[in-house]
């Protein structure tokens, strides 16, 4: 089978060979990788990963199982968890070391993966395998961040930051929920787009740098009910400025960096919640697919020019997900 592995630069990201690949054991199934997306943290993984398989988030057919496997067979159309470990419950070191894609566990850039059985979810012929692939990191962050502590209630206001994979999932299930929408990008182009999905409000963070003064006038001087803060380090204390008394703000992201000053005062004085978010389990993966979402797939490219993928990854022009064809 062809597969990508890592070379630990960007030049290139990843090269193309082929490889083995073990049948499945007792409890596991054989996928046959059909689609597969890119999140931020691919960029990351390849500075410092080489000589595995990239990408975490891949969908396609069931082609063999192992002993002891139920309720998935042959044939069977799946997207693959970002854990395959991870059912329910509680996240665990072990659980979060085991994610595909990355710490030297081979992902899903390859045509096939050997799974556990209980990893996978089905999908309904609706569901495309691009749009599938899109699904088990950013829109399983995008539905822990909404939903999983003190969730998202109809009627109120929640605030995004940009408009990449984990906000634009948030954005269509925000408003599937019944919220109001404020969202921010770097591109006026990009917020119209986020305005055809439903987004109320739109603030171009380039323009309008001191946009938390522009999020609490948006909210008549009060900020926003909830907020999910994909950037980090560089807009948590503006964030906080932006979420009201007793507010709650998911946070996720590294996009500026993994450590850095915050307004801890501003946390415990207005009664903030602040949670981190690491992805979620299979069994939110199902739930997300029940939703019935249209993922927005941004860019579709051909297996053998998976590098380019990674390039647009980098530059950030992409609104929503990009996707890679696997296979031929
Ligand atoms: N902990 C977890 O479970 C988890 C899961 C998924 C993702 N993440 C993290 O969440 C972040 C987003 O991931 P992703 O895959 O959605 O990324 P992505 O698709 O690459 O999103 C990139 C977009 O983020 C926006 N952005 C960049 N810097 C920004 C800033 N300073 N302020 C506001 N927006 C900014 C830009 O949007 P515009 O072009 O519109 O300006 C950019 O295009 C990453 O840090 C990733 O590592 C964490």
């Amino acid at each position: 089978m062809r597969r990508y592995i890592l070379t630990g630069t960007d030049t290139p990201f990843a090269n193309l060979g082929t490889g083995g690949i073990r049948a499945p054991g007792k409890g596991e199934i054989t996928v046959d990788v059909k689609a597969a997306s890119l999140n931020y943290r691919d960029l990351l993984v390849a500075k410092n990963v080489s000589g595995s398989v990239p990408l975490s988030d891949g969908a396609g057919v069931v082609s063999a199982i192992g002993e002891g496997v139920n309720g998935v067979g042959v044939g069977d159309r799946v997207v693959i968890g970002f854990m395959p470990g991870w059912t329910e419950g509680a996240i665990t070191e072990a659980r979060k070391n085991a994610s595909l894609g990355g710490n030297g566990v081979d992902g899903v850039l390859a045509e096939r993966i050997v799974v556990p059985a209980t990893g996978v979810v089905k999908i309904p012929d609706t569901m495309s395998f691009e749009e599938a692939a899109t699904l088990p990191c950013a829109g399983v962050t995008a539905w822990s961040a909404l939903f999983e502590r003190r969730p998202l209630e109809p009627g109120e206001t929640v605030l995004l930051l940009g408009t990449g994979g984990v906000s634009i999932f948030a954005l269509q299930l925000a408003k599937k929920a019944g919220a109001r929408v404020i969202i921010t990008s770097s591109s006026d182009a990009k917020l119209e787009r986020a305005r055809s999905l439903g987004a109320d409000e739109t603030v171009n963070y380039r323009q309008t740098p001191d946009w938390e003064k522009e999020v609490l006038r948006l909210t008549d001087g009060v900020g926003a009910d909830f907020a999910v803060d994909v950037a980090g380090p560089a807009t948590l204390s503006k964030t906080l400025a932006a979420t009201r008394f007793d507010g709650r703000i998911s946070l996720m992201g590294v996009l500026t960096g993994f450590d850095g000053p915050i307004n801890t005062a501003a946390i415990l004085e207005r009664r903030i919640t602040l949670q981190g978010i690491y992805v979620g389990p299979v069994a939110t993966l199902a739930k997300l697919v029940k939703a019935n979402l249209k993922p927005q797939v941004d860019k579709v490219f051909d297996f053998e020019d998976a590098n380019s993928a990674y390039a647009d990854l980098r530059d950030a022009g992409h609104f929503g997900k990009l996707v890679v064809k696997v296979g031929s």
